[in-house]
């Protein structure tokens, strides 16, 4: 089985962007410690990234077979109204991610769209944050 790792515009370049806000871990980094955590109930790890919402639902909707997804919009959070709708397509739980704390943040950060969608919200904790949701979804979907 497998877990989709979905991550929106300008999370490629983690490591390098803006540290202070988001840390100094890459991607890459991110994606191995998904990997990490679903190990042991034999999932693999879809990671993709794109900065386009068009390539995030086209991701989305070539995976209706995975178990679960993780995903981080980025700003897309703020008026993704097409990533919504994929997501809301979504046959399977889905976590929603950010590595900073959006709520302490400039106000045009504090409303997601996609939130209301999602099995959980994990914000602040920064790339902790995909562990634990990894977790979440290792012990809830059946
Ligand atoms: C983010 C928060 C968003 O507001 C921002 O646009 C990002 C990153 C986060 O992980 O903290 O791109 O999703």
């Amino acid at each position: 089985s497998d877990v989709l790792l979905l991550n929106g515009p300008n999370l490629g370049i983690l490591g390098r962007r803006e540290p202070e806000i988001y840390g100094t871990d890459t991607l890459a980094d991110i994606e191995r410690a998904v990997a990490e955590e679903v190990a042991p109930r034999g999932w693999r790890v879809i990671a993709r990234q794109h900065d386009c919402e068009g390539a995030l639902i086209g991701a989305i909707q070539s995976s209706y077979d995975t178990v679960g997804a993780i995903v981080n919009p980025g700003a897309l959070m703020i008026a993704g109204w097409s990533l919504r709708d994929a997501l809301a397509n979504y046959p399977r739980p889905w976590m929603e991610v950010h590595l900073s704390n959006v709520w302490a943040r400039e106000s045009f950060r504090h409303e997601s769209v996609l939130a209301p969608l999602a099995s959980g919200v994990i914000v602040g904790l920064g790339a902790l944050g995909y562990r634990l949701a990894a977790r979440a979804l290792v012990s809830t979907v059946a």
